[in-house]
C-alpha cells in the first residue's frame, strides 16, 4: 500500500528568510491561498514572535484559509510558543513548529548551554506547547551535524513530552544523500517510539543537495519533506517543492511506495505567483519550472519532439500546469476574461483590487493594441502587493529627464512627504541611475540602490515594463518593490519610492522613528 508523503511548505517561513524576499501580510495572505490551491497538507505561515508583521500574516492565514494545517515556528521558550499560538489558534488545524539546537558547535558557541540542558529545555518547551495545541513539531536544529546518540535522546525527550511530529533539518545544507539516508534509518533503529510519530526531513541546498538528501530520506522512512516554492529560502534555499513533487510523480517504478496529494497542475502557476510577489526570478534552465524547463532548442531535439513527443520529453508540460501560450486581451475582450486569467494565476484579490486591475488593463490596452496574459499578471503583482493607505509615507509626484547620447542624464523627481512636495536631483550614469540618486538625495542618503532587474513583458518595444529593485538601508536592511509602467523610467521611480517606503515603515515599526 503506498504511503503518503506529507507536504509541508515553509515558502512563508523560511522561504520569506531568503534576503530581500519581504511579503507584505496582503501577499502572504494571497501565496497562502494558492498554497491551498495546490494542496500542500501543512503550511508553515511564518515565525509569529519575529515581528508584529509576522505574527499578523500568521494569524490572518489561520483566520482565512482552510483545508491545509496552519503552522508558526517558535523557538524551545514559553514566550515563542505562546505568540505562535496565538496566532495560529484560529485554524481549524493548528500546529506549533518548536526547535532548538543540538549539535555541539550551536550549544557551545550560539547557545552557551549543555547537552543536559537543552534537553530540559525541549522538555519543557514540548510540554508547554502540547498544553495549547495537540499538534506539535519538533526540530533539533542542525541535526545533521549533531552527534547521533544524543539526537537520539533528544528526540526521546520530545516524543516524551507530546511532540507528534519530529523534523530532522540539513540546516547548514552539509550532508550527503547516502549519509543522510543513513541517519533516518538509524533514527527507527535506535529510538522506538520513532514509529508512532511521523519523522520529518527539512534540507537546506546550500552544496546542491536538498532535493536529493530529501528523496533518500523519504526511502528510509521520513514521511514529511518541508520544502519551498522555487526552492526559495536562506542562503542557496530550501528543498524545492516542485522538483519533490515531479520525481515522486514521474519516476513511479522508483517511488511506487510512496504518493502525495498535490495538484501538480497548480504548481506553474504557484511558482509564477511566488516569484511575482517575493521579486525572486525563476532562473531560466530550473528544473520543472524555468522558462527553458520544456524548450527544445537543438534541431535534433526539435525532430524527436515532433516525431513522438516521450524522445525527449519526460513529463508533460500541462502536468505542471504550464500553459504556453500568451492569450491575447484585446481592447474589447471583457472583465471576465481579465478575471479568468486572475483566477488560474492564483490572485484571490479582493473586488476593489480586481476593479483596479481591470481599469489599468483598459487603459493599457487603450494605448497599447494587445495586452498579453502575462501583462496581466505583472499588473496583478503590482495591484495585489500596492502598500496600504496608512504604509505610503512617501508618494511619487513627478519625475523629468533629460538625457541623450551627448548629455550627462539628469534627473529631477518630486515626491509628497506628509502633504509637503519635496523636490531631488541627481545625475547618474543613465537615466535611471539618476533617478536613483534623485531619490536618495531626498531622504538624505538614507538608502542605496542594491540590485536592479528590468524585464520587458513581453516583446516589442511598446511592451510592459517590470522592474524589481532591492534597496538597503543604513543598518544593511535589504528592501525589495516592484514597479510596472509602459516607460522603464517610470516604472524604476515607482519601484524606488515603493522600496522607499517600506524602508520607512519598517524603520518606524522597529526603532519608532
Ligand atoms: O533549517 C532549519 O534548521 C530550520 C529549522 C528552524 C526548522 O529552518
Ligand atoms: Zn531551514
Amino acid at each position: 500500500m503506498p504511503k503518503k508523503v506529507i507536504i509541508f511548505d515553509t515558502t512563508l517561513r523560511d522561504g520569506e528568510q531568503s534576503p530581500g524576499a519581504s511579503l507584505t501580510v496582503q501577499e502572504k495572505l494571497i501565496i497562502a491561498k494558492q498554497l491551498a490551491r495546490l494542496n500542500v497538507d501543512i503550511i508553515e505561515a511564518g515565525f509569529p514572535i519575529s515581528s508584529d508583521g509576522d505574527f499578523e500574516a500568521v494569524k490572518l492565514i489561520a483566520q482565512k484559509v482552510e483545508g491545509p494545517v496552519i503552522c508558526g515556528l517558535a523557538r524551545a521558550m514559553k514566550e515563542d510558543i505562546k505568540r505562535a499560538w496565538d496566532a495560529v489558534k484560529y485554524s481549524k488545524k493548528p500546529r506549533i513548529h518548536t526547535f532548538i539546537a543540538t549539535s555541539q558547535i550551536h550549544m557551545e558557541k550560539k547557545l552557551r548551554k549543555s547537552k543536559e540542558e537543552i534537553i530540559e529545555m525541549v522538555i519543557e518547551a514540548v510540554r508547554y506547547a502540547k498544553s495549547l495545541c495537540d499538534d506539535v513539531e519538533f526540530t533539533p536544529e542542525d541535526a545533521s551535524r549533531t552527534d547521533i546518540d544524543y539526537m537520539c535522546d533528544v528526540m526521546r525527550a520530545a516524543i516524551k513530552s507530546g511532540a507528534t511530529t519530529i523534523n530532522i533539518p540539513d540546516t547548514v545544507g552539509y550532508a550527503q544523500p547516502g549519509e543522510f539516508g543513513n541517519r533516518i534509518r538509524a533514527v527507527f533503529e535506535k529510538v522506538k517510539e520513532a514509529k508512532n510519530v511521523i519523522i520529518s526531513i527539512h534540507c537546506h541546498d546550500d552544496l546542491g543537495l536538498a532535493v536529493a538528501n530529501s528523496l533518500t530520506a523519504l526511502k528510509q522512512g521520513a514521511l514529511q519533506i518541508e520544502c519551498t516554492v522555487n526552492g526559495i529560502g536562506e542562503r542557496a534555499g530550501n528543498c524545492s517543492l516542485e522538483e519533490v513533487i515531479m520525481n515522486i510523480k514521474t519516476r513511479r517504478n522508483f517511488f511506487k511506495d510512496f504518493y502525495t496529494e498535490i495538484d501538480t497542475k497548480e504548481i506553474y502557476p504557484t511558482s509564477q505567483l511566488v516569484s511575482n510577489l517575493t521579486g525572486l526570478m525563476v532562473q531560466r534552465n530550473k528544473a520543472i519550472v524555468g522558462q527553458n524547463a520544456f524548450a527544445h532548442e537543438a534541431g535534433i531535439h526539435q525532430h524527436g519532439i515532433l516525431s513522438a513527443k516521450e524522445t525527449y520529453e519526460i513529463m508533460n508540460p500541462e502536468d505542471i500546469g504550464w500553459r504556453g501560450t500568451n492569450l491575447v486581451i484585446g481592447k474589447h475582450s471583457g472583465k471576465h476574461a481579465v478575471e479568468a486569467i486572475l483566477k488560474e494565476s492564483g490572485y484571490e484579490l479582493e473586488d476593489e483590487q480586481v476593479e483596479k486591475i481591470i481599469t489599468k488593463v483598459k487603459n493599457l490596452a487603450d494605448k497599447q493594441k494587445n495586452v498579453e496574459r502575462d501583462d496581466i499578471i505583472a499588473i496583478a503583482a503590482s495591484v495585489a502587493g500596492a502598500l496600504s493607505k496608512e504604509d505610503v509615507i512617501v508618494e511619487l509626484d513627478e519625475v523629468k529627464i533629460i538625457t541623450g547620447n551627448k548629455t550627462k542624464p539628469k534627473a529631477t523627481v518630486s515626491v509628497i512627504i506628509e502633504g509637503d512636495k519635496k523636490i531631488g536631483k541627481g545625475e547618474g550614469v543613465g537615466p535611471v541611475d539618476a533617478v536613483s540618486h534623485a531619490i536618495k538625495n531626498i531622504v538624505g542618503g538614507e538608502i542605496e540602490l542594491k540590485e536592479y532587474n528590468l524585464k520587458a513583458i513581453t516583446g516589442g518595444t511598446d511592451a510592459l515594463a517590470d522592474v524589481t529593485i532591492a534597496i538597503e538601508d543604513k543598518k544593511g536592511n535589504i528592501f525589495r518593490a516592484q514597479g510596472i509602467n509602459e516607460d522603464v523610467i517610470i516604472a524604476s521611480a515607482i519601484a524606488l519610492v515603493k522600496g522607499l517606503n517600506k524602508a520607512l515603515i519598517f524603520k518606524k515599526k522597529i526603532h519608532g522613528e
